[in-house]
């Protein structure tokens, strides 16, 4: 059995807890919670709750420990789990800074440990879409991508409003889609933009967008709304061959492109619904095809056996504190960008 400790038994907490219960091979063999409301609730759900942290750190069998506190808990907690002898996976955001987890890399290398982000959005079926049109070149070169999600709620009132916990969207939602995005693209951020607002939460960013120009060429829109009641597509890609959207996270959209049939332009000015225009007049609909999107199936629990393997050597460690450092100093960028109200040029 592949023993895991669990260390903050919240709303991410439990979901973890759900999902190692389906996998067979893995044991949550304790769960600690600084809430002893917390940890009751995990024994109701039959799970070992205990009472402290030294049981979780200092039971032998335990390999591996999970950390999903609150974001201002991760750096001490990982630190203190590496030392005390674990493998550590961390929930997202790694770290509130580059420079924490600079320190935490260091840790990792002095004990030898192996250390990981829980960024399983790089297993959502919407993003691994992307990553498949984009490698078949359905739609040739991208050149333009607009990765957002909105929700219409606000944010919850709990610690994600305050920002010495390391609360806003930036770092809760955008650190997922600025590491899908890393993660896909395979070239350095040249150049990052941040637009941040706190429309209802004063403390934090509950909006933003974050113009990313990566050295290739392809430049990205990463977009976080809190208070959106009309929301834009989850993905909008424009390549020199063609554009794909992706609805939402079902999976709906379509794939439009320039066929073999050659586009000739009209002759003179052309009256549309856009008035005059001949850029913007429509293209004739015998020079386009639509496809659908690639079928994906995936699953995200795949994260925690390609982390055992990693444990036991048979595989490299699939998300590297590495990759999660570039992620964290183009945030890090992002924050400086927005405070001094322009970009910031880098190579990341
Ligand atoms: N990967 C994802 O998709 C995803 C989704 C949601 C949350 N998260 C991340 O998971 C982490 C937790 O988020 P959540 O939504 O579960 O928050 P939550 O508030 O629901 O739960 C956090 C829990 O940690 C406990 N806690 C706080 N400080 C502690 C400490 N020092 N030691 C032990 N327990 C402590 C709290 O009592 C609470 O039960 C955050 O880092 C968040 O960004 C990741």
């Amino acid at each position: 059995m592949y023993k895991i400790g669990l260390i903050g038994y919240g709303g991410m907490g439990a979901w973890h807890c759900d999902m190692l219960l389906t996998l067979p091979g893995f044991e949550i063999s304790a769960v600690y919670d600084i809430n002893p409301a917390r940890v009751e609730k995990a024994r109701e759900k039959g799970l070992n709750g205990v009472s402290s942290l030294e049981e979780v750190l200092g039971d032998k069998n335990i390999n591996t420990v999970i950390i999903a506190t609150p974001n201002n808990f991760h750096k001490e907690l990982s630190i203190a789990a590496m030392q005390a002898g674990k493998n550590v996976i961390c929930e997202k955001p790694v770290m509130m800074n580059s420079r924490e987890l600079e320190e935490v890399i260091s840790v990792r290398d002095k004990t030898g440990k192996l250390f990981s982000v829980h960024q399983n959005r790089r297993w959502d079926r919407d993003f691994l879409t992307v990553k498949k049109i984009l490698e078949d070149k359905t739609i040739g070169s991208p050149f333009y991508i607009e990765s957002r999600v909105q929700g219409s709620k606000g944010i919850p009132g709990d610690w994600r409003c305050v920002k010495e916990a390391g609360g806003g969207m930036l770092l809760d939602w955008g650190v997922h889609l600025i590491d899908q995005l890393m993660w896909m693209i395979d070239s350095p951020v040249v150049e990052v933009y941040a637009h941040m607002l706190s429309v209802k939460f004063k403390d934090v960013d509950d909006n933003f967008k974050l113009l990313l120009k990566f050295e290739n060429g392809i430049s990205a829109l990463v977009e976080v709304d809190t208070y959106t009641f009309i929301p834009l597509p989850r993905w909008h890609i424009s390549g020199d061959g063609g554009t794909a959207q992706i609805d939402d996270f079902s999976c709906t959209g379509r794939i439009v492109r320039a066929n073999t049939v050659e586009m000739k332009w009209d002759e003179g000015i052309v009256y549309t619904a856009a008035g005059p225009t001949r850029t913007m007049a429509p293209r004739p609909k015998e020079s386009l095809e639509e496809l659908p999107l690639p079928k994906i199936e995936s699953d995200s629990r795949d994260y925690y056996k390609m982390f055992k393997s990693a444990v036991e050597g048979s595989n490299p460690l699939t998300v590297t504190p590495e990759q999660a450092l570039r992620v964290m100093r183009v945030i890090d960028a992002a924050f400086e960008s927005s405070q001094k109200g322009c970009a910031i040029s880098m190579k990341i």
